[in-house]
C-alpha cells in the first residue's frame, strides 16, 4: 500500500532523509521512531505529498506520487506534526469545511462530520474557537480531520502527544479498529505505544533506518530479554549468592525500588533457578517477573550518537 524506495530529501547541507526503502502493507500499523531530528516528520510529509523528495519513489496503492499526487492525496488522510488547523474556525464548521474539501458528497458531510465528532468525542467543544482549545482537544481536532474521508492510507505524526491518559487509551483503541481496512503510519515518542499499537517499528536516525522488525523482535535484542526481576528486601550475601550461580551473567539491584534484576547467561531461561532459590532462602517477593525486554533500552543503543549503519532485522 505504501512503497518508499531510494527516498532522500536533503536541505542544503542537511541530509534530514537518506536513502530510506520500506514498505507498509493494508491491515498493519507501522511506527517510527527515532530521536529528535531523526527525519520522521520529514519522511511523512513526503508520502502525503506536502514536501517534494530530493531524490527517490514514493507509491500509495500502487500510485507514483509523482505521476499522479492529487490521486494519492485522495487516499490518503494526514495528522501533521503539531496538529495545525485554522485557529479561527469553530470546530463543527472546521470540519465541514474538511468535509467539503474531502469531496464528501453533501447528503453525507454532517454524518460524516457526526461520527468523527462522536469517535473523537469532541460534542461539547463543538460550537469553540480552535485556537481557545486545549492542546489535547486541538489533536482530537486534527485526528478527525484526518479521519473524515475515511481513507485508505492513514499517516499520523505523533497522534497521542499531549492527550490524557484516558484519550490516549481511547485513540489507540481507535487506530487498531481502523488498521483492519487501512495502512497506517505513526510517529511516536511513547515506546509503550508501539506495544500497544503497532505491528511493526522502524527506528530511525540521522536519515536513516537502525531497525525494522515486530516490537516483539526488538525486544529479543534488549539485554533484559528473559532477565528475571523480583522485588524484596535483599541482603547482600544472598546478592552475591545469585551473582555466583553459573546461569547468572550479571546481577543489578536498586535500593530505592528494591529491585533485583538477574541477567542470565546467553540464552539460558533462570526464571525456575531464581524462583526456587527465593523459595529456599524464605525470602517474601511482592512480584517476580521474567522480562520480554526493555524497547526503551533497545532504542538507546540503536540511536546512540555514533551511528551504526547496519540494519538490525
Ligand atoms: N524545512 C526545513 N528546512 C531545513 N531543515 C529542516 C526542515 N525541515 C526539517 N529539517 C531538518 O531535518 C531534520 C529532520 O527533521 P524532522 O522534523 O523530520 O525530525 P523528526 O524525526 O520528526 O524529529 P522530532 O522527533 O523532533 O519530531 C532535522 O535536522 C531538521 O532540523
Ligand atoms: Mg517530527
Amino acid at each position: 500500500m505504501i512503497e518508499c524506495s531510494h527516498l532522500s530529501k536533503h536541505f542544503g547541507p542537511v541530509k534530514a532523509v537518506d536513502d530510506l526503502s520500506f514498505t507498509a502493507q493494508q491491515g498493519q500499523v507501522l511506527g517510527f521512531l527515532g530521536p529528535n531530528g531523526a527525519g520522521k516528520s520529514t519522511t511523512m510529509k513526503m508520502i502525503t505529498g506536502y514536501l517534494p523528495a530530493t531524490s527517490g519513489q514514493i507509491k500509495v496503492c500502487g500510485i507514483d506520487l509523482a505521476e499522479d499526487p492529487l490521486a494519492v492525496k485522495n487516499k490518503i488522510g494526514y495528522l501533521p506534526e503539531g496538529a495545525p488547523s485554522y485557529q479561527e474556525m469553530n470546530v463543527g464548521s472546521f470540519l465541514q469545511f474538511i468535509a467539503r474539501m474531502r469531496n464528501i458528497p453533501a447528503s453525507s458531510q454532517q454524518s460524516a462530520v457526526d461520527s468523527v465528532v462522536a469517535r473523537l468525542n469532541l460534542n461539547h467543544v463543538y460550537y469553540q474557537k480552535i485556537d481557545t482549545l486545549s492542546k489535547g482537544f486541538k489533536r482530537r481536532v486534527g485526528l478527525a480531520q484526518a479521519i473524515i474521508h475515511d481513507p485508505e492510507v492513514l499517516i499520523m505524526d505523533e497522534p497521542t502527544d499531549g492527550l490524557d491518559p484516558n484519550q490516549k487509551h481511547q485513540v489507540r483503541e481507535l487506530i487498531t479498529t481502523m488498521s483492519k481496512n487501512k495502512t497506517i503510519v505513526l510517529s511516536t515518542h511513547i515506546l509503550e505505544e508501539v506495544h500497544a499499537v503497532c505491528d511493526r517499528a522502524i527506528i530511525i536516525a540521522n536519515g536513516v533506518i537502525v531497525a525494522d522488525s515486530t516490537p516483539n523482535e526488538m525486544e529479543v535484542m534488549s539485554r533484559y530479554h528473559h532477565a528475571v526481576s523480583f522485588v524484596a528486601d535483599l541482603d547482600t550475601i544472598l546478592l552475591n549468592k545469585i551473582k555466583n550461580m553459573d546461569c547468572v551473567r550479571d546481577v543489578t539491584y536498586s535500593a530505592r525500588l528494591k529491585e533485583t534484576t538477574v541477567f542470565p547467561t546467553q540464552g539460558l531461561f533462570i526464571f525456575d533457578e531464581i524462583s526456587s532459590l527465593l523459595k529456599q532462602e524464605g525470602i517474601q517477593v511482592t512480584s517476580l517477573k521474567m522480562e520480554a525486554g526493555r524497547l526503551d533500552e533497545v532504542f538507546r543503543n540503536i540511536t546512540k550518537p555514533v551511528q551504526n549503519k547496519e540494519v538490525h532485522r
